[in-house]
């Protein structure tokens, strides 16, 4: 059976029984606590904490959400069922049915007949587990399905009791396993064996609210929820895999097709007896389909958050490729093989086909260059420890390789390995500690970046912030929390530094790029500063402040005064921005997709997925466009819509919406720019006035980033510019018109200058060494000409200078030795006669055994060599070492 008609089978038995189909979230959702969506309740949450309302008739629904997990990422190919990408379709019920509900749902559609829409699993092979005491549920498969008493069994904490990792609903739960036989592991259940036991379905009977902490040290019940409710999740590629009668989830109908492409890239073949092989093909299989859907909703590699993940994956099958023996880009391939297996389940990747792709091969060639540039340090490294005796490569080294080349360590590993090394795994460790220190650190001291939001919960869930800044700029608002160094208080006094959160207020929080607005909180005499605002799960405006004057207490009413010049600007910069993206587009074309934009007042930045550097004509152009786009003096609609009408208007969305939210979609001189943003706009686009494309530059793999300057902040930048030119325009006594080509050849006559003068000095240092062949002696067989000479001749010239000497002593058996201190630095050269070198001089070793006592090295052939060193004031005992060596 296809997982698609599995998909099929599983809606259609929870619509038939009353439950609402919902379509499948985003993989991001506004949740601070979820890097990606892990589990098919999370769109839910709001209705398990009762905080809103299930719109569902009935209060029953079922999804297939899409979901992502990458914590154990390593596992991926290794155990036989766990992807990182998967879809698990659910069953929820609010305050519905209960235990003995959810239950029989799951049995009848697993036992169901395969004729009558059900999977037509054996019920004979399925066991299940229920919480340690919860007897109820123990006694429902018991008696009311008819599960034999030996096949139930109960299980702890650690398995039995569900919830998302973090605060929030969770309660015990029951799984349903299928035995998949002998061949997989041994008898016993479960318990003994969930290799063979494969779990295929958790029904979690959410019942409480859990408070902070983890499995192993415990956390706390907080309470009760509102009701009892039902949450389920069933592994749609497990079920696949086993009615598709295959090993692992990698083999399916889905996957598998990724690793027969794979095997034609590599040249090897997949399940041929190499245990390490196999796991590669199905990290490639496995990533391929998770790196794919998480650029579809919107996520592009960056070394950040989501953006690191999708470039970890997309990596690893790179590097995965390789060791297979891949030679050449697979990406390609790769993905147009995911694409196509998933688009019957998933139709919207049809339209995004080449957006997909071109993020995934940017990332393939950005990391080509790099492992280029890594694999020529490794071999470098490798030498120079192989020269000196090493075996080891340093956990220092592997750490650079880490960071600065994005070697993940197995592949330094692999690579040590071939050359014959071990890599100090202690201290590489130690590196990468250190170093996740540092971004604990930094995190911290970045604004909300690492915060503990449980502290804002309470006021997230019951007083989400009213924002009336799109038309008012002053607003009277009640001050429902107060913190202060990171704990709750209910006073604040001059001098505090303080995070206040209002009920509702005008003032922008920082979001989709635009800074927050600065103002004040005004109460009488009392006046607090706003220097930044933050937002909450999208909910709650967190106001930082300082009391300037006065003090506050929690409950006092304020009026909130947003700083009109502030928003003045930032407005300007944001709409200024969308003018940009849409000229960027014009100019590029729909492949330069958005990556991320700042704008604050004067200024703006804008960041896009797009290989090439932009030629001058390019950003010329944009930069016409754009205050074309101005002085049309286009009116700036704002639009609240659902996100399908939003998409119909062709509005650019790339990181999908929740569904059923209402979407905010600006618009600009109708079809010049249509995007979807809660920014702050202004009404007309003259208002921005003018916008000074500054320039572009590279930030990272395959993004750029043009900056700009908006409003008066570009005349000022211009006039700035003008001045500057007719400056030197008067200094250089020419029309500014005309500074170009008078600076080109001021340029070339003082290079010429500087030429002549180089030349000169040689010439006369030349000069002032007199005739060297003449101070040939004689050492041992050999006749030696062993000079320092004065400083500043290059290594260059003492070349040119040896072969010269030598030419004067052709015949003869001479070695000729000139060394100088140029620059700091020791510079040295040796000739040898072709008699000196029949004789058995190599002129290449005396240049090694001189750069000893200079801290150098050298080489070169046995008549000709040089080299230099770092300690000039070694030359003589240098020259003497040499005098001894032929003597
Ligand atoms: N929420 C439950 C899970 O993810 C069904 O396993």
């Amino acid at each position: 059976m296809q997982t698609h008609e599995i998909r099929e089978r599983f809606t259609n038995h929870f619509v038939e029984t009353g439950h609402t189909e919902v379509p499948s979230a985003s993989l991001i959702l506004d949740d601070p606590t979820l890097l990606f969506v892990n589990a098919g309740m999370v769109p839910f949450k709001p209705y398990f904490l009762g905080q809103q309302t299930p719109p569902f008739e009935n209060g029953l629904a079922t999804s297939i959400q899409k979901c992502v997990r990458t914590l154990d990422i390593e596992e991926v190919g290794i155990t036989t069922r766990h992807n990182t990408f998967f879809q698990m379709a659910g069953n929820f019920s609010f305050g519905q049915y209960f235990k003995e509900g959810a239950i029989t749902h799951a049995w009848t559609l697993l036992t169901g007949p395969v004729e009558e829409g059900g999977l037509g699993l054996d019920p004979e092979r399925l066991w299940v587990t229920v919480y340690t005491d919860d007897d109820e549920a123990a006694e429902i498969w018991e008696h009311k399905i008819g599960v034999p008493v030996e096949r139930i069994q109960r299980m702890g904490m650690e398995d039995n009791f569900w919830s998302m990792g973090v605060p929030g609903p969770c309660g015990p739960c029951s799984e349903i396993y299928y035995d998949r036989g002998p061949e997989y592991g041994q008898e016993g259940g479960p318990i003994a064996d969930d290799n063979r036991y494969m779990e295929i379905w958790n029904l979690v009977f959410m019942e409480s609210i859990r408070g902070a902490g983890d499995k192993k040290g415990g956390f706390e019940i907080l309470g009760e929820l509102p009701n009892k409710n039902i949450d389920t999740g069933l592994g749609v590629e497990r079920v696949a895999c086993i009615l598709q009668g295959v090993d692992n989830v990698y083999e399916t109908d889905l996957l598998r097709p990724v690793i027969d492409v794979a095997q034609e890239l590599t040249g090897t073949q997949y399940d041929a007896g190499s245990p390490a092989d196999d796991v590669r093909f199905r990290v490639i299989a496995d990533h391929s389909r998770t790196s794919m859907m998480i650029i579809l909703d919107g996520v592009t590699p960056s070394n950040e958050g989501r953006g690191y993940i999708l470039r970890r994956l997309l990596r690893r099958i790179i590097r995965s490729a390789r060791l297979l023996g891949a030679t050449g880009e697979v990406m390609e391939p790769l993905i147009n093989t995911i694409m196509d297996t998933m688009t019957p389940s998933f139709p919207e990747i049809a339209d995004n086909r080449d957006r997909i792709l071109r993020v995934a091969l940017a990332e393939e060639r950005a990391f080509s260059k790099t492992l280029e540039s890594g694999t020529h340090r490794f071999d470098e490294a490798a030498e120079t420890l192989k020269a000196s005796g090493v075996t080891t490569l340093s956990g220092e080294q592997a750490f650079e390789l880490h960071d600065t080349y994005g070697f993940p360590i197995d592949l330094t590993m692999e690579m040590a390995q071939e050359a014959g090394l071990e890599v100090d795994m202690d201290a590489f460790n130690a590196a990468m500690e250190e170093q996740r220190n540092r971004a604990k650190a930094d995190n911290k001291a970045k604004k909300m970046g690492n915060r503990d939001d449980s502290l804002y919960r309470e006021w997230v869930d019951a007083h989400p912030t009213e924002f009336v800044g799109y038309d008012q700029l002053t607003h009277d608002a009640n001050v429902i929390g107060l913190v202060k160094d990171g704990e709750k208080v209910t006073e604040v006094n001059q001098g505090d530094e303080v995070e206040v959160i209002l009920d509702v207020t005008p003032m922008y929080a920082e979001a989709g790029g635009q800074m927050a607005d600065r103002g004040r909180l005004v109460m009488g005499e009392t006046v607090l500063n706003v220097g930044d605002v933050q937002r909450i799960g999208k909910k709650l405006w967190v106001h930082k402040a300082t009391v300037q004057n006065g003090g506050l207490d929690l409950g006092s009413t304020v009026t909130a005064e947003v700083d009109g010049a502030w928003r003045h600007g930032a407005r300007q910069a944001h709409t200024a921005t969308h003018l940009i993206h849409a000229a960027l587009r014009q100019v590029l074309g729909p492949t330069a997709v958005q990556a991320g934009s700042l704008n604050k007042p004067g200024y703006l930045r804008f960041d896009f997925n797009y290989t090439d550097q932009l030629s001058d004509a390019q950003l010329e152009e944009i930069a016409t466009i754009t205050n074309q786009a101005v002085d049309a003096d286009f009116a700036v609609n704002t639009i609240e819509t659902s996100l399908e009408e939003a998409k119909a208007m062709g509005a650019m969305a790339l990181f999908g919406e929740n569904y059923g939210d209402r979407v905010r979609v600006v618009e600009i001189g109708g079809p010049f720019s249509i995007e979807l943003c809660g920014g702050t706009h202004v009404e007309h686009s003259s208002q921005i006035g003018p916008v000074a494309v500054l320039g572009e530059s590279s930030v990272g793999s395959g993004a750029r980033r043009i900056e700009a300057y908006s409003g008066l902040e570009s005349f000022r930048y211009f006039s700035k510019e003008a001045a500057l030119a007719s400056g030197l325009a008067s200094e250089l006594k020419t029309p500014s018109e005309q500074l170009p080509e008078r600076i080109a050849q001021l340029t070339e006559r003082l290079r010429a200058a500087e030429k002549e003068i180089e030349n000169l000095h040689r010439q006369q240092l030349l000069a002032g060494t007199g005739d060297l062949a003449a101070k040939a002696e004689t050492v041992g067989a050999h006749k030696l000409v062993a000079v320092h000479l004065p400083d500043g001749i290059n290594t260059g010239d003492l070349r040119t200078m040896v072969s010269d000497v030598r030419g004067k002593l052709t015949g003869e058996d001479a070695v000729v030795v000139l060394a100088s201190a140029d620059n700091g630095k020791a510079a040295f050269a040796v000739a040898a006669t072709p008699a000196a070198v029949e004789s058995g001089v190599k002129a290449g070793e005396l240049v090694k055994t001189f750069g000893t006592y200079v801290d150098g090295k050298g080489g070169g052939k046995p008549d000709l060599a040089q080299g230099s060193g770092a300690n000039p004031a070694g030359i003589d005992a240098g020259l003497a070492a040499i005098r001894d060596a032929l003597a």
